[in-house]
Parts: structure tokens; sequence; C-alpha cells
């Protein structure tokens, strides 16, 4: 039988540049989606699918993180003096009781690959989740983390998150190379990843986002991954690696993937989410109608 995925990291620790000025003193996962910031959704998500155990890897500028996360008194006892019950169960719970908020600090953002073996001995031995905060991923049904861990509960080896991309754009990602190329999916098993490569090389038109159901093989295969591109360590790097020694998927998640860690992508969340949001979704279609004529 499969292990459960009890725990989740979340690196947090990059420096963000695509969105300064606003990332200089805060951290980008902190960046709102309408009026909930990023990590919150992350967190969601990865709750939704079971896991009772966050694993942050923070760096400098990141403590709005934590203090997210923890119990906020004074807030709480202003609500409540106030009579704002709904904001303050809003705020309570943020997070279930049952679950666990665990801290690691990144000291220099030397790469994912790196921020994910900072995770090594808090994760130990048994198969994690990693989720990139900063992609946000509005799923049809079951959560994309959820969709993933059902599927790792009957195969039992990494799988990665993947979605289709166009030609035009396949050069920013890390593609899969399938092992069987006329599979229909949404399950690929793969023999190779092939980080942003030029459209005519790309090996299939499966990008990886920021979704992966990880064995902790890959902890030994990142300690031997040489440092690649910008001398990071590149996790991409460790799991072409990985494929060595095991099996490893990609799994096309049924839902929309905003990469907010993007100014366009960022933009395009808002907009969808507040189309949906129950406090402003009539008011802001309508504002948007008048702006497109
Ligand atoms: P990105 O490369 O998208 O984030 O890393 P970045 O480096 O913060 O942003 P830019 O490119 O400079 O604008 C993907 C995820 O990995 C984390 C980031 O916080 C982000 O959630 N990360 C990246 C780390 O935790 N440590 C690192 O050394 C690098």
């Amino acid at each position: 039988m499969t292990q459960k995925i009890r725990k989740a990291v979340f690196p947090v620790a990059g420096l963000g540049t695509r969105f300064l000025p606003a990332t200089k003193a805060n951290p980008k996962e902190m960046l709102p989606i309408v009026d909930k910031p990023l990590v919150q959704y992350a967190a969601e998500e990865a709750v939704a699918a079971g896991i009772t155990e966050l694993i942050f890897v923070t760096g400098r500028n990141k403590r709005a993180i934590p203090d997210h996360f923890d119990k906020a008194y004074e807030l709480e006892s202003e609500l409540e003096a106030s009579g704002k019950t709904q904001k303050l169960e809003e705020i309570r719970s943020i997070l279930p009781p049952e679950v666990n908020c665990i801290y690691v600090r990144q000291a220099e953002a030397l790469g994912l690959g790196h921020a994910v073996l900072k995770a090594r001995s808090v994760v130990g031995n048994e198969p994690f989740a990693v989720i990139l905060a900063d992609d946000l991923i509005v799923a049809d049904g079951p959560g994309c983390l959820a969709q993933m861990t059902a599927r790792f509960d009957e195969v039992g080896h990494s799988i990665l998150g993947v979605e289709q991309v166009e030609s035009s754009r396949i050069g920013a990602y890390g593609v899969v190379e399938l092992a069987r190329p006329d599979d229909e999916g949404p399950c690929y098993e793969l023999t190779g990843l092939v980080e942003k490569p030029k459209p005519a090389d790309a090996p299939s038109d499966l990008g990886v986002v920021g979704r992966y159901v990880l064995t902790p093989r890959i902890f030994d295969v990142l300690e031997s991954t040489a440092y690649g591109a910008g001398n990071e360590l590149q996790l991409t790097d460790a799991i072409a690696n990985l494929l060595r020694y095991e099996r490893v998927s990609a799994y096309r998640f049924k839902g929309t993937r905003y990469d907010c860690g993007s100014k366009l992508g960022y933009l395009q969340a808002n907009v969808e989410l507040a189309l949906k949001h129950p406090d402003v979704s009539t008011d802001f279609r309508e504002w948007l109608q008048e702006l497109a004529l």
C-alpha cells in the first residue's frame, strides 16, 4: 500500500524580482487575489488534499507569512468588540486546528531545488507534495493537489502537475518527454524532462506547473545534482535525474492555472476571481462591461 501524503512543502523564499517594487519588503506569496493572499489559496488546496503538515521554506522579508497563519490576538479582540462576527470567524478559521505550520529558512535564494532540499529533515523518509503558491490553480471539482494525491495513491511514484501549453510559450516551461506520445492522459509516464526548450525541440506540449508529489528519493538526487542555470539548484534537473532510479508520471489536472508570478497572470487571476466573488461580482462585471465599450 502507498504511504499517504501528509506533508506539503511551500517554497516561498524566492526574491520575486518580476514584481518589484511590490516585493521589495513584502513577500510575493502575500499578494492578494481579490481579498486573499496567494499563499492562503495554496494552503487551502493542500488542506483539501488531506495534508496536515505545511512546511514553509522562507527567507528574508517573509515574516508576513508566519504572521498570516498565526493567531492575531489584538485583531480578534477588536473584531469581537465591534461585533464583526463573520470577519472574526473568517480569520479564525484560516486553517483547521489539526493543521501544523512549520518554518524552515533558506538563507540564500539558490533555487527551487535548494529550497526543497532545505525541507529534508522535516519531511523525513516519506512522500510529500510541493506547491508553488504563485501558480494559482482554480480546479474544476476537487483541487489540483487532491487530484494528484488520488493518483499517487494508485501508482506510488512521483507525479508532476502539467498543463497543455501553446508552442509560442513552451520555451518558458519544463517540458515532459512521454513514454507513449499518443497517450490521451490525464496521466502520462515520463522518459525525460527538458527545461525551457526551443519550441522546435520541445518533446511534447505539456509543461510542468507548480504542483509536485515526490518520493523522498528526490532528496538524495538533489544532493548529487549539479547547480545549473544562474548557479541555482534546479528541481527540474533533479527530477530528470530521478528518472534513472524510479518511474515518474505527469498528470494533466482539470482546472485553470494562473501564473501569478507574472504581472499578466496575476491581473488575469484577479479579474476571473473577482467575477466569481460574491461581494463584488455583479458591480465588477458591470464596470468591466462599461470599460470594454
Ligand atoms: P520563481 O523563480 O518563480 O520565483 O520560483 P522568484 O525567484 O521568487 O521570482 P522572480 O523570477 O525573481 O520574479 C518559484 C517558486 O520557488 C520559490 C519562490 O518563492 C517561488 O514560490 N523559490 C525560488 C524559493 O523558495 N527559493 C529559491 O531560491 C527560488
